[in-house]
């Protein structure tokens, strides 16, 4: 993680391999990270970008890169002249991924770039290609770190269940040690995800509260005015619970529950995070029922403007009953959390495009003013992820007047002034894998471990033939009310 001191730490010159270099990964983030990273020194100059690319020659690919970079990111304002330097940072190794030589040509190119040792391969490729790659890179012989470090990136999903993730760390463990595996969390890397560490743990006013003692329950939701996009054919398996709340939102819940580690290093946050996710209470068939809510995307209108609904989507069956809006109430078996729900809920195609994490604290004992003024509301603490990162305090204050009812006053604190001072997630992550530091990537274990604990829903979800549904750009999910009704002021829904 970049912390103030080290912003500016410039990682050793690195190969920056990148499979999958003419996807959309690469062209939407990967590049315009990297050229970002190297105008703020954050990659070394003498670091090379080297694209394995199939059935394009290295002009075409080149092409692509260069108009992909002003669609996507035209605040990097590519003229010919930055063009010429980054561009002579590139590279293009032609292959296949299927076949050996592709791997004996990428050595070759490594070989014949001289000088730099290091290497770092990102997988920006379906995940059922990681194993090959990684087969690849060390038949030919590009994974011995004799002369440099050796670092694998890859990206969720990381296997569709318990089983299948296993399978996929045994096949990387058997190439990779586990140090050099950097799994990422594109939500690790933001940065107002990062800074609900520092609120923890930089200030001694939040400790005391952070428990059962005060906190009524939590609620941790990212709600997404897009649909599914392109991406049908991947989502239908999936689905809300296994692309965001698996991943994305039990990782952040591991943040928000864990004990201060000893110290801030990799293994420490990572140990933290893991006896969090081994307290989680084990659902069985009955607590599936009761405890969470699957519901899919019916037309509507998002954004003045009409969609249609998900069974309409291309790719989509007609008949599908996967979930695009999924909620979890977790429990956390132990001494700071027991008996507080920790409601993780995510959906798409709903009214705005926020993700927060909201610390609902209990409701006043006892309303001491007027006896027929408004009870006061509970606090709450809301720390927004994005869009623009921040943190709201919702307290009780008297009304002006001669009166000692009360109203809720809204205390508002932006995580950052200008928000182009933020770093993009994936910035702070590839620095982070350039600079050795897996602090904010996911080990082995916690991917197994929430596998195993979302494993039961998806297992009572599988042969569900009907679903409620919403309408597009609408909270109209009764069964997120029931989910939460017993929480103080119930689902809480982003203004
Ligand atoms: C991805 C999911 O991991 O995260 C997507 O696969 C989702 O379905 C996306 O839209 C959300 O990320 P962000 O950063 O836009 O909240």
């Amino acid at each position: 993680m970049v912390t103030a001191e080290q912003s500016l730490e410039t990682a050793d010159p690195t190969n920056i391999v990148i499979f999958g270099a003419a996807g959309d990964l690469t062209k939407r983030k990967l590049i315009p990270s990297l050229v970002r990273m190297l105008k703020s020194g954050l990659v070394h100059e003498d670091s090379r970008i080297i694209g394995v690319v199939n059935n394009r020659t290295e002009e075409v690919w080149f092409n692509l890169i260069r108009e992909s970079l002003s669609e996507f990111s035209p605040e990097v304002g590519m003229d010919d002249e930055k063009w010429a330097v980054f561009s002579s940072r590139m590279k293009m190794v032609p292959g296949d991924l299927a076949k050996e030589d592709t791997y004996t040509r990428l050595a070759e190119a490594l070989e014949s770039l001289g000088g730099r040792k290091n290497a770092m391969f990102y997988c920006a490729v379906p995940p059922e290609w990681y194993g090959e790659v990684a087969n690849g890179l060390e038949k030919s012989g590009l994974v011995s770190e004799d002369e440099g470090y050796r670092r694998l990136v890859i990206e969720k999903p990381f296997g569709m269940d318990l089983e299948t993730a296993r399978a996929l760390n045994i096949e990387l463990q058997s190439v990779f040690n586990e140090r050099q595996i950097y799994r990422i969390d594109h939500y690790l890397g933001k940065e107002s995800v990062q800074n609900l560490l520092v609120y923890r743990f930089a200030n001694s006013i939040m400790e005391p509260l952070w428990n059962r003692n005060y906190i009524d329950h939590i609620q941790i939701s990212v709600s997404e005015t897009l649909g599914i996009e392109y991406r049908a054919k991947y989502y239908e398996h999936s689905g809300a619970l296994r692309d965001m709340i698996q991943s994305h939102l039990m990782q952040v819940m591991t943040l928000v529950a864990m004990e201060p580690p000893v110290e801030f290093t990799a293994d420490a946050v990572r140990d933290e995070k893991m006896k969090v996710l081994r307290a989680v209470r084990r659902f069985d068939p009955d607590t599936v029922k009761k405890q969470t809510v699957a519901a899919q995307y019916a037309s509507g209108v998002v954004n003045d403007e009409h969609v249609s609904a998900y069974v309409a989507e291309e790719g989509v069956s007609p008949d599908s009953a996967t979930e695009t809006f999924a909620a979890v109430r977790f429990y956390i078996d132990n001494w700071r959390w027991q008996g507080v729900p920790f409601i993780l809920w995510t959906g798409k195609r709903l009214p705005k495009k926020v993700s927060e994490v909201m610390i609902r604290f209990r409701k006043p004992p006892f309303n001491l003013f007027d006896s027929h003024a408004s009870i006061p509301a509970a606090n709450a603490l809301v720390f927004r992820l994005q869009p623009e990162g921040g943190v709201v305090l919702r307290l009780n204050a008297k009304k002006p007047g001669l009166t000692t009812d009360n109203e809720e006053m809204v205390m508002r604190a932006p995580y950052a002034d200008d928000a182009s001072e933020v770093a993009d997630a994936y910035e702070v992550l590839m620095h982070d894998v350039l600079t050795g530091d897996g602090t904010l990537f996911s080990r082995s274990d916690e991917v197994e471990e929430s596998w195993s604990i979302v494993e039961p829903i998806l297992e009572a979800w599988k042969d569900r033939f009907s679903i409620e549904r919403y309408r597009a750009g609408t909270w109209d999910i009764e069964a997120m009310d029931e989910l939460s009704q017993d929480c103080a002021c119930g689902w809480h829904k982003p203004t």
